[in-house]
């Protein structure tokens, strides 16, 4: 019967485990993986955040334990988020040198000076009314947020942050931290761009543990319509030419086509950013006992950079960490 029957044998690559292995196309590993961090003022602090169960905000006398860890796993890279206790209308701990991520970039580096320490440069979580810009009437400004986001980003690479991560979607906001960067000497400290950021509902979790909602209105007059796809990729051609070294996609999972579409067309490093609302759901779900968490967040993040991501920047970094060494 099957000699008359012509058709392709695919079953016979999937025979063994080793076969397998031998014929996989993508995997991940550890030296993909960015690690966020959360950290605050205060003493003794170690505050998990209500909606992202097992990731905390740190204070500084309680830091090192976390960030060894990290090095220990083998992760070779973190990125750092501020949640200062003085906000004001013009964001000035973000660009204030004894700012609670500046103090934190310090501390991590001599520590640690092997290990990189990315700067997420952005105003929200430091402006009291919650927008990534300066405010007037009522409307986010775009160019004279500009200069404080260049500030912002050379005191952070005065702190010893090894990449610049701006993350506030305001035009020209890499020209102007390239060239303020520049100036101060940092030709040579790169721009990871979150050249792609929509305005999504999945960032809420973050908005809890960063104490960033806007207090009015929202941030869809920045950050993308979840609709779009080419404009993704005017958007990632913009940050090109203005200086981008790294293009990120965020959130990432209902965004893999945009990660796809923007690896192909630029072939430049693209980090998927597994975003705060994805953790939970996945999160949730597992505490409920509801899926194999292990199972569900390799697939996961295998899916992503399947999709053509080279770096993911994830929550689930130091379970994905043991859970490589384990395999
Ligand atoms: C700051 C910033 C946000 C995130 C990263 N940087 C929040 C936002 O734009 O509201 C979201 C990260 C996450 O949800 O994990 N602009």
């Amino acid at each position: 019967m099957s000699h008359e029957l012509h058709f392709d044998r695919h079953r016979r690559l999937r025979q063994t485990a080793s076969i397998r292995k031998m014929v996989r196309e993508t995997s991940l590993h550890i030296n993909d993986f960015i690690y966020p961090v959360f950290v605050t003022e205060g003493e003794q602090v170690k505050n998990e955040v209500a909606s992202m169960p097992n990731v905390f905000q740190w204070s500084l006398d309680l830091l090192d334990g976390e960030i060894d860890e990290v090095v220990s796993l083998g992760i070779p890279a973190v990125i750092v988020f501020g949640v200062p206790a003085h906000k004001d209308a013009v964001g000035s701990s973000a660009y204030n040198d004894q700012g609670i991520v500046q103090k934190a970039i310090r501390q991590i580096k001599k520590n640690h000076p092997d290990l990189t320490v990315i700067a997420d440069t952005c105003l929200c979580q430091f402006t009291d009314h919650g927008h990534c810009g300066i405010i007037e009437d009522g409307n986010v400004l775009n160019d004279p947020t500009l200069d404080l986001l260049a500030k912002t980003a050379i005191s952070q690479a005065e702190a010893g942050a090894d990449i610049i991560a701006p993350s506030n979607m305001m035009d020209g906001f890499v020209a102007a931290i390239r060239h303020g960067l520049d100036e101060a000497g940092y030709t040579d400290v790169p721009i990871m761009s979150y050249a792609v950021k929509y305005a999504s509902a999945f960032y809420g979790p973050f908005r809890d543990a960063a104490h960033s909602s806007p207090a009015f209105g929202d941030r869809k007059t920045y950050q993308m319509d979840p609709a779009n796809r080419l404009e993704a990729l005017r958007e990632a051609r913009s940050d090109i030419k203005e200086g981008a070294d790294f293009l990120i996609v965020k959130p990432a999972l209902s965004y893999l086509d945009i990660i796809r579409d923007v690896k192909n067309e630029t072939g430049y490093p693209i980090v998927a950013y597994n975003v705060s609302g994805e953790y939970s759901m996945m999160k949730a779900a597992a505490l409920q006992g509801w899926i194999d968490e292990k199972s569900i967040v390799l697939e996961k993040l295998t899916s992503m950079k399947r999709a053509g991501a080279d770096l993911i920047l994830t929550y689930y970094a130091k379970d994905v960490a043991r859970w490589l060494l384990e395999s």
